[in-house]
């Protein structure tokens, strides 16, 4: 199945987006005016010079730029726009709900206010209402930083508990196992938020064995490792943890080189939660949509695997059960292209 009568079709299929990163959503453009707004200095003179710095090795040479780009966002003001933008290109793309992540230590460490950053981004998440989508958001630790630092942050949260679904842990994997964070994960629990952590990105499968069972993390972000791990694969399965897998990040951070390798077919063929997500769409050449489109297309995958794809992603989210049975309602309604 290809063309435009299908790819309209993978926009409006009813879907949730479970992996995104919020300072992701920072185009060249909104980088530029932002700078110019904030007097802020860019490294690059113009946006294709910025555009050109966009050739990834890993994911550290991706996060040094992702960091840097992310000094632009000073005010209440640009995590509303910021976080507005995205809502509005999400619910073009047929993303019925969203569980956005935002890392609160890249802007506290810079002296920026929790609350100026909560305040603007929570601002934007209480009006996804009026455009359909239902909306959360998540706080993830840097796990380049400390545990303790991790648990300072939760601490300094938890005055926003009660609009906040959970939190989660990102940034550069290798060397920083899940384990670092046993106390803040341990907080996040007794809180009532929910838990997700990255994991087997560019870690091995021992990391997503301490996701689950040393954080209780109940999904676990990206976990492309897992296909290394025969006992891992069937716990993953027997537990129906979900994955929030995320193609288009994978191939331009070099943790597959070919998506024709992509471990997410063997993964949703041995019967895995597995989701597809956009990470950090402005860095990596795709919103949540053209994901659909790369798998579908590198894959072969059918409208029938696709509508499974959407269906794992309503079901793995962290909706309240009558929201949960509302999206499930839009998914069975919408319709499947005749040709396939
Ligand atoms: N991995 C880890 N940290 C991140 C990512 C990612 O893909 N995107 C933004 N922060
Ligand atoms: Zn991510």
């Amino acid at each position: 199945m290809q063309g435009n009568a299908t790819d309209s079709w993978l926009l409006a299929l009813p879907k949730a987006e479970l992996h995104l990163h919020i300072e992701g959503t920072l185009e060249p453009e909104r980088m530029f005016q932002l700078a110019e707004r904030n007097d802020v200095e860019l490294p690059f003179e113009s946006l294709d010079a910025l555009r050109a710095a966009y050739q990834f090795s890993d994911l550290q040479s991706f996060l040094d730029l992702y960091y840097q780009g992310a000094a632009v966002l000073r005010t209440e003001r640009d995590f509303f726009e910021l976080t507005w933008a995205y809502l509005e290109r999400a619910a073009a793309e047929g993303v019925h709900h969203a569980e956005i992540f935002l890392d609160p230590q890249t802007h506290t460490q810079r002296g920026i206010p929790l609350d100026v950053v909560l305040q603007g981004t929570l601002r934007a998440l209480a009006r996804a209402d009026s455009i359909g989508v239902s909306a959360g958001l998540i706080l993830c630790f840097l796990r380049h930083l400390t545990g303790e630092a991790a648990l300072a942050t939760l601490e300094s949260a938890l005055p926003f508990k009660d609009q906040l679904l959970g939190v989660g842990l990102d940034s550069s994997e290798r060397g920083n196992p899940p384990e670092k964070f046993r106390d803040a994960f341990e907080l996040a629990r007794r809180e009532g938020l929910h838990t997700v952590a990255h994991a087997g990105e560019e870690g091995p499968p021992e990391y997503i064995w301490q996701a689950l069972d040393v954080l209780g993390a109940e999904r676990i972000d990206h976990g492309v490792a897992a296909i290394r791990d025969r006992e891992l694969m069937r716990r993953l399965a027997a537990d129906g943890i979900p994955l929030t897998m995320c193609p288009l990040s994978n191939l331009r951070l070099h943790v597959v080189e070919d998506l024709r390798t992509h471990p997410l077919r063997p993964m949703l063929d041995a019967g895995l939660r597995v989701t597809v997500n956009s990470d950090d769409p402005a860095y990596f050449g795709g919103y949540v949509a053209e994901n659909y489109r790369a798998v579908r297309d590198t894959l072969a995958l059918t409208a029938s695997e696709l509508r499974t794809l959407a269906r794992n992603s309503l079901e793995a989210s962290f909706a309240p059960p009558e929201r949960r049975a509302e999206l499930l309602q839009d998914l069975e309604r919408s319709a499947t292209p005749v040709s396939t």
